[in-house]
């Protein structure tokens, strides 16, 4: 399974990009607030030159026209982008829209401030959108059946909430279960992502339940990651290091 960031703050995506520990980021409006950003472009095209590989980023309009409008222009922003859109009945007719639609590739990157210094040049960069089309994550998504019409609908991720399932006594990690079930029984190669995670046992509990990816807030990662035998095991051995240097 593999694991994307849940943030849109750039020293977190820096850091656990240094560790090789993310292969992507998915940030949403209230992300963006919390990161103190209103610059989603700007922010948008850093992230994406710090990992150059899955990015998502919201539309905020309500209307099917207006969220394609708006995944038009986000698509333009990196092949690296991934636009969200919420699965609501607008949000359905914007992705069997946007499905259609190709990446206007001759505005692709253009004015970006890392524009010539990814490991992508632009001539592969449109190659790869002109194949790939608009990539959609389907967000806000809290059954399988949401899961299912927006796979149907053309999304290549979506975005099953768990922890604010949890957060109403149902139980989310249950429904990204069902959801993999569904897509591994009808040969659906949309990709699940789960989202909404609230500790490191949900990570677990995402890889066991088939999730393709789990996108990660920094500190559930952090916590996740160590372990206090660790720590102590390390204190132990560097310990009897300095020992035998004392000894010898
Ligand atoms: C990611 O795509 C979602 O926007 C995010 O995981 C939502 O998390 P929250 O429920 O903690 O706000």
């Amino acid at each position: 399974m593999e694991i994307f960031l849940d943030t849109a703050r750039l020293e977190e995506i820096r850091e656990a990009a240094a560790m090789g520990l993310i292969t992507g980021v998915t940030t949403n409006p209230t992300l963006m607030m919390k990161a103190g950003r209103k610059d989603y472009r700007e922010v948008t095209r850093e992230i994406c030159y710090l990992v150059q590989d899955r990015i998502s980023a919201e539309v905020t309009s309500t209307d099917a026209e207006g969220m394609l409008a708006e995944a038009k222009e986000i698509a333009t922003w990196s092949p690296h982008v991934v636009v969200k859109i919420p699965t609501i009945p607008e949000g359905l007719k914007a992705m069997s829209l946007i499905s259609q639609e190709e990446v206007d590739t001759e505005r692709l990157c253009q004015g970006c401030p890392w524009f010539g210094q990814c490991n992508t040049d632009i001539d592969t960069a449109r190659d790869l959108v002109a194949s790939w089309g608009i990539r959609i994550n389907a967000t806000l998504i809290f059954s399988p059946n949401q899961a299912l019409f927006a796979a149907n609908a053309g999304a290549s991720f979506v975005s099953p909430f768990v922890g604010r399932l949890d957060d109403i006594g149902e139980d989310g990690m249950q429904v990204v279960a069902d959801i993999v079930k569904i897509f591994d029984t009808y040969g659906i190669d949309t990709q699940v992502i789960s989202a909404s995670l609230r500790h490191p046992l949900h990570i677990t509990q995402s890889a066991l339940a088939g999730a393709d990816i789990a996108t990660v807030p920094y500190d559930v990662l952090m916590k996740a990651l160590r372990h206090p035998l660790t720590d102590i095991g390390l204190e132990r051995f560097l310990a009897d290091w300095k020992k035998i240097a004392e000894e010898s």
